[in-house]
């Protein structure tokens, strides 16, 4: 099997695995909001409250959230999937959140409304994971409101029933 062939069949594998769909958001350090999708997202510890997500090292965003002292997760409502395709497109571009309603939360991280839950972070913890970098944050605060979640399975969005 070429290396090509094996990526793909492994990226199948991985998306036998159906997950929700979070946007995770931060300040640069020139304090200007960043976000990203992000299906990685995992809860990992009731005491301490942990959370993890793993960002792409090839990201143009990556730097910025290594490097980000603070962070939260949105978890997306099956409403918001226009939000997914917004924080997932290629090339980072600052003019993202003129498009999207938006708000300051804890530590001037961006908040998007109208999610059903989010976590509020301070990053604990950094290690390498392959071509990812897996972070846990301590979670500071987090809001709940339950909808019905938007859903990712096999490259595609879905939808519960
Ligand atoms: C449903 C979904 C889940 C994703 N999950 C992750 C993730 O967990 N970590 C990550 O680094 N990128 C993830 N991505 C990719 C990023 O959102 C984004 O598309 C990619 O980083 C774009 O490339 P760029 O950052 O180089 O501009 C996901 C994309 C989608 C659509």
């Amino acid at each position: 099997m070429t290396q090509k062939r094996q990526y793909r069949s492994l990226r199948d594998a991985f998306g036998q695995f159906a997950t929700g769909v979070t946007v995770v958001t931060a300040l640069d350090n020139k304090k200007t909001p960043i976000g990203l999708t992000a299906n990685s997202f995992a809860s990992v510890s009731l005491e301490p409250a942990l959370v993890s997500w793993c960002v792409d090292k090839s990201s143009t965003r990556f730097e910025e959230f290594s490097k980000a002292d603070y962070f939260s997760i949105s978890v997306l409502t099956e409403k918001q999937e226009h939000l997914s395709n917004l924080f997932a497109s290629r090339s980072w571009d600052d003019t993202v959140f003129e498009d999207v309603p938006w708000y300051e939360g804890h530590h001037g991280v961006p908040q998007l409304p109208d999610c059903m839950a989010r976590f509020h972070c301070k990053t604990e913890h950094v290690y390498e994971g392959g071509d990812h970098l897996i972070i846990v944050g301590a979670v500071e605060d987090y809001d709940c409101d339950p909808q019905t979640p938007l859903l990712f399975f096999h490259g595609q969005y879905k939808q519960v029933k």
